[in-house]
């Protein structure tokens, strides 16, 4: 295994720049390159007196491509899609065989295994590296999600390991399988991700319009919480923003804030290749929908004028009604990795890769990742003692976790159904772990009816075969 010295950054916006100098703390040469002018202006101006020795800047690909010694190790920064084909193409005549190019950044796992093949085909090794941190973990340890040729991996894995977030002293970055594997897992990373956000966000708006609490009361609930049960990234920063003060105003910049939600597109992947792989993801799949949903703000306006709302006086015991919607989120947080880590062990519906392990994510997302969370300690523990577990919500593990926060997820959505809040996320949680703990559902009738207007057929319990029945009609 060669030992790299030097790295090669391509992309100085922020995860590219903090990596850089990551990178650098820990003793690799970074040799910087961005194909915008702007962007290495900005870069040498910003950055000059952390500019040293091992951070070399050069103005153009080619002096990018000498400054490195063979077999290159090239991290690619560059936005997700498009740029990525066409900077790929701008290196590959300059590279020699043997080199790898890794692309750090959100690409789509297809995206990732189209070119992981295309590099193979050219000699050159490619792998696909989701890096969850944002800017902070970037430059002080994110958490790293590689999929691609192990060999090549093995080249880097000494650099990654190095700059990636520790656990216990353990690096979170980890080789989860061939070509896409490791952008397919960081994508529902990314998945569950709005899927807690969307949760929080529904927390909030209870605890706001229905509970009448201030911003103030609402960030010392989510310290609280963030000291307990709930204990991760997204509670404990969501606490600072509900007291950030408005930086061109008075009070809390959040109620400055316009209330849409945009996306980059890896929370739409998600659901869009669950679907395809006929894996029921429902509670990230709201969380797309409520972002898409936030973005008719003019008609939501209109609507709000013209729909009658339920008529409740507010008579909440703050109290017991914020430990309930604790227990609601614990139990609505943990049905959100259930799905997630349902979908990555999914195979493809062609049968090629992608399967993950979901013991390897869980620690992977350990630290440094926008998901990291305490309990996350429980979910590996479910799937060491059951490397096989069909679903989360089945780990022996959680069995009492499950009595515990149910009834508050039941008791909160009676309370929001009660008040008119819109709580998709909370309820779609709640649908999954009753329809997933139900051997009789509706699919009986739903198979008749099938059969019944289109001659569809259906299977039968008792006799093995196909049927076709000529209905009542
Ligand atoms: C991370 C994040 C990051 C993602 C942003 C924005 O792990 O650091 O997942 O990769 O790009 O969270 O995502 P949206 O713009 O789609 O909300």
């Amino acid at each position: 295994m060669t030992q790299n010295t030097h790295m090669g950054v391509i992309g100085l916006g922020p995860m590219g720049v903090g990596l850089t100098f990551n990178f650098a703390d820990n003793g690799y040469t970074t040799v910087v390159f961005d194909p915008w002018t702007d962007a290495r202006t900005t870069f040498a101006d910003k950055f000059i007196d952390e500019i040293d020795d091992r951070v070399v800047l050069v103005e153009n690909l080619e002096s990018f491509v000498e400054s490195l010694p063979t077999p290159r190790c090239i991290l690619l920064m560059v936005k997700a899609g498009d740029p990525v084909d066409a900077l790929l193409e701008a290196l590959y005549p300059m590279l020699s065989k043997g080199d790898l190019v890794c692309d750090g950044g959100n690409a789509h796992p297809r995206d990732t295994d189209r070119r992981g093949l295309d590099a193979e085909k050219r000699g050159f090794g490619f792998f696909g590296l989701g890096i969850s941190g944002g800017e902070e973990g970037a430059r002080h340890g994110p958490s790293m999600m590689a999929g691609g040729t192990v060999d090549f991996f093995d080249t880097v894995a000494p650099a990654l390991n190095a700059i990636s977030a520790k656990h216990n002293g353990s690096p979170c970055c980890s080789h989860f399988g061939p070509g896409g594997t490791g952008h397919f897992v960081k994508m529902v990373h990314n998945g569950i991700e709005y899927a807690i956000m969307q949760l929080i966000g529904e927390a909030y708006l209870l605890m706001r319009d229905a509970a009448g609490m201030s911003y103030g009361q609402m960030a010392d609930v989510f310290d609280k919480w963030n000291n307990g049960a709930l204990s991760s990234y997204l509670f404990g920063i969501t606490a600072g923003i509900l007291r950030t003060p408005d930086d061109l105003g008075d009070g809390v910049l959040i109620d400055k804030i316009l209330d849409q939600a945009r996306e980059k597109g890896t929370g739409q992947w998600t659901v869009r290749l669950a679907l395809e792989f006929g894996i029921p993801v429902p509670t990230i799949a709201e969380a797309v929908s409520a972002r898409h949903l936030s973005r008719y703000g003019d008609d939501r306006a209109k609507a709000e004028t013209l729909l009658p709302k339920p008529n409740v006086q507010s008579n909440v015991d703050r109290g017991s009604f914020v430990d309930e919607l604790e227990q609601a989120l614990c139990a609505a947080v943990m049905v959100s990795y259930a799905q997630g880590l349902h979908l990555i062990t999914a195979a493809k519906p062609d049968g090629n890769g992608w399967v993950a392990k979901p013991e390897l994510a869980g620690r992977t997302w350990q630290a440094g990742c926008v998901i990291r969370a305490e309990f996350l300690e429980k979910i590996i523990a479910a799937y060491v003692n059951e490397p096989e577990l069909p679903n989360l919500l089945m780990a022996k593990e959680l069995t009492e976790d499950w009595a515990t926060s149910m009834p508050g997820l039941r008791g909160t959505l009676c309370f929001a159904i009660q008040y008119g809040i819109p709580v998709p996320a909370l309820s779609s949680a709640l649908a999954y772990y009753d329809g997933f703990g139900n051997s009789r559902l509706w699919s009986s009738l739903i198979q008749a009816q099938r059969d019944c207007f289109g001659a569809h057929t259906y299977e039968r319990k008792d006799k093995p075969g196909i049927f076709h029945t000529e209905w009542l009609k």
